[in-house]
């Protein structure tokens, strides 16, 4: 990735997230037709294990542009069970709108078993995120969020390394740890999703 405010390397294992596609292993047989969605592929290292995993699931992968370019070469010979979904690096940009128009080619119908939410981090977009994953997830299906307790500060994202986050957010959230936020403000308080790893994976258990 080199887009122009948004920092190229992140702290992310090459493994991607174990933690995730471990626990996929818990609750989807590996023949199984599922459809999984990930928001933020960065290296598509976790999107890779999911692909060896489960030959039959089909993923839906969101992220910027080039990081999506590169996940495409990366995962050259799935081409058949993979959607790419990209967007610009402007400020008010994100995977919320590809999801937007996907909701609406998709007619309102639900149609993931299983999203990782995995990509800004901050209430401005992932608060929106999972309420439109929530129309697309079926019942039954698993929302997953990585980084319950990260912070922009101290993350790749300081802003001592990528500037543009102080003109972004204030000082309170930069320190507020916001996928905890989303988590305990919005989906603990629905009664629809229930705790399934803690802090982690919820499962949608009514419509
Ligand atoms: C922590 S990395 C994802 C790691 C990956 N899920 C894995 O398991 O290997 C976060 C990703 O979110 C993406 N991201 C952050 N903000 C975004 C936005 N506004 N629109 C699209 N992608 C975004 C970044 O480009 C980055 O690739």
């Amino acid at each position: 990735m080199s887009q122009s405010w948004y920092p190229e390397d992140l702290a992310v294992s090459p493994l991607g997230t174990p933690g995730t596609y471990e626990f996929m292993r818990t609750v989807f047989a590996e023949r199984q037709h599922f459809s999984y969605a990930e928001f933020g592929v960065y290296r598509a290292d976790t999107a890779k294990t999911v692909c060896a995993l489960f030959p039959n699931a089909t993923l839906h992968l969101f992220d910027f542009h080039q990081a999506v370019e590169k996940a495409r070469a990366k995962l050259s010979g799935h081409e058949n069970r993979i959607y790419y979904y990209g967007n610009t690096d402007k400020y008010n940009d994100s995977y919320n709108w590809s999801l937007l128009k996907l909701i609406e080619s998709n007619n309102g119908q639900a149609m993931f078993d299983y999203c990782f939410l995995d990509g800004a981090h901050t209430a401005a977009v992932d608060a929106l995120t999972f309420f439109l994953c929530d129309r697309l997830l079926r019942v039954g299906g698993y929302m997953d969020f990585d980084d319950y307790t990260w912070t922009l500060r101290g993350s790749s994202l300081d802003p001592a390394r990528a500037p543009a986050i102080s003109e972004q957010y204030t000082d309170e959230q930069i320190d507020t740890a916001q996928v905890k936020l989303i988590v305990d403000q919005i989906v603990r308080r629905d009664p629809r999703y229930q705790e399934i790893v803690r802090d982690k994976v919820f499962r949608k258990i009514a419509a």
